[in-house]
């Protein structure tokens, strides 16, 4: 096997600063195993290059990205550039030009994270978010009319193929039966009466392909309560663009911060690239402190390997980032720490070195029997 050949996009602000970690991550598993490696090409695309070249990324740029293995991303946006142009000339052309139409996130309470909530089990939070993510909402369609007039009106328009959403309904099926859960769609029917009205009919649809698989069906509103009430009802999730963008920051909130929360953009018929990043922004408010939470970007690293089929370490990376929490030794502010990012990503890898022998239970966490390491 040769080496999997990596595009980064570090982005603006924080981006470079997490995405470095998450590199150092990938180059400690390609370390421990002799048949993996990672040949990294790195793209200089965001608002700084934007602001020298009037552009996001180069006008080939999707041409010169077709043909890597992987895209891992940091972050786009910065004050000086709209961000509406930042976010569709480089990170939703991507996702729309490569097809990448799901977007999995994981809401998974690991040992050691913070929770705001009263009265839950850890357990109980570990839901799979997947989020429709080539139209619905963020379609782009739509129209502004009699601009600065009295009578100025704007259209945005929601768009909802039956293709668009029965693949990524079935996809949530089909990953629901894998993993043996239960899955939850989530709509607003009762007010977006063509295009959810249109979702929950494909979802009654499809599901009765998978008599299997136990389903429930929310509006959104009472989901995001329901979120918060009692959140072990979510296990597999699917939704639309725009309610799994918002429900996936309520998710990152319950399951450690947005420090830790990572999302895939996945091609799933591997025809394209699909595109690894952590779910926070720039942050422009802390860049170029060193001081950012490389956490979600090394989760996302975790979500790269899944993806190129290494789920073991995939899930020893997320091991890793767990043993790091219930440590509590090295954490960056927003977890309440003093370190700074490169120390966290330094610990990550000096965790992973250490317990990479010792056996995983089926959710990817340490054995009990396995926690007690020399480090
Ligand atoms: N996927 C992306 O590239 C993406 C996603 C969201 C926002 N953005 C862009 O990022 C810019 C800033 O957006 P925003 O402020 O709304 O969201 P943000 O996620 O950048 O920041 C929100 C808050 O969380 C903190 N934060 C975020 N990531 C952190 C980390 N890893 N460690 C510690 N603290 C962290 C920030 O300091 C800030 O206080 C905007 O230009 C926006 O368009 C990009």
């Amino acid at each position: 096997m040769g080496a999997y050949k990596i595009a980064v996009i570090a982005g603006d602000g924080i981006g470079p600063e997490v995405l470095q970690e998450g590199i150092k991550v990938l180059d400690t598993i390609a370390e421990l195993d002799d048949t993996l490696q990672f040949e990294y090409t790195h793209f200089p695309w965001g608002c700084e290059y934007y602001t020298q070249h009037g552009v996001m990324m180069d006008e080939d740029g999707i041409e010169k990205l077709k043909d890597f293995d992987a895209i891992f991303l940091g972050a786009v946006g910065f004050p000086g550039v709209p961000d509406h142009i930042s976010l569709w000339d480089l990170l939703l052309k991507i996702r729309k030009s490569f097809d990448q139409y799901i977007n999995i996130r994981p809401i998974k309470l690991i040992k050691g994270a913070p929770c705001p909530l009263k009265n839950v089990k850890r357990e109980d939070v570990d839901m799979l978010f997947i989020r429709e993510n080539s139209e619905g909402e963020y379609a782009g369609a739509g129209d502004w009319l009699f601009k600065g007039q009295e009578n100025e009106v704007v259209l945005q328009t929601g768009v909802f193929s039956r293709k668009g959403t029965e693949r990524v309904i079935r996809y949530a099926f089909e990953t629901a039966r894998k993993e043996g859960k239960s899955l939850t769609s989530i709509s607003k029917g009762n007010a977006l009466n063509y295009s959810m009205v249109f979702w929950d009919q494909v979802f009654e649809e499809v599901a009765k392909e998978y008599p299997d698989v136990k389903i429930a069906s929310y509006l959104v509103d009472a989901a995001a309560m329901l979120m918060i009430t009692d959140p072990k009802r979510f296990e597999v999730v699917v939704t639309s663009n725009l309610f799994g963008d918002i429900l996936t920051d309520l998710g990152a909130a319950l399951a450690g911060g947005i420090g830790l929360a990572a999302g895939a953009n996945i091609n799933p018929k591997k025809t394209y690239p699909s595109m690894f990043e952590p779910i926070h922004g720039s942050a422009p408010d802390i860049a170029g402190k060193g001081f950012a939470n490389p956490l979600a970007a090394i989760w996302s690293a975790s979500q790269l390997l899944d993806f190129l089929g290494y789920e073991k370490y995939g899930k020893l990376v997320l091991a890793a980032i767990e043993e790091l929490l219930v440590e509590g030794n090295v954490a960056t502010p927003d977890m309440e720490g003093t370190s700074n990012t490169s120390e966290v990503g330094d610990r990550v890898a000096k965790i992973i070195k250490n317990i990479q022998n010792i056996p995983l239970n089926n959710s990817g966490q340490l054995s009990e029997v396995g926690i007690n390491i020399v480090l």
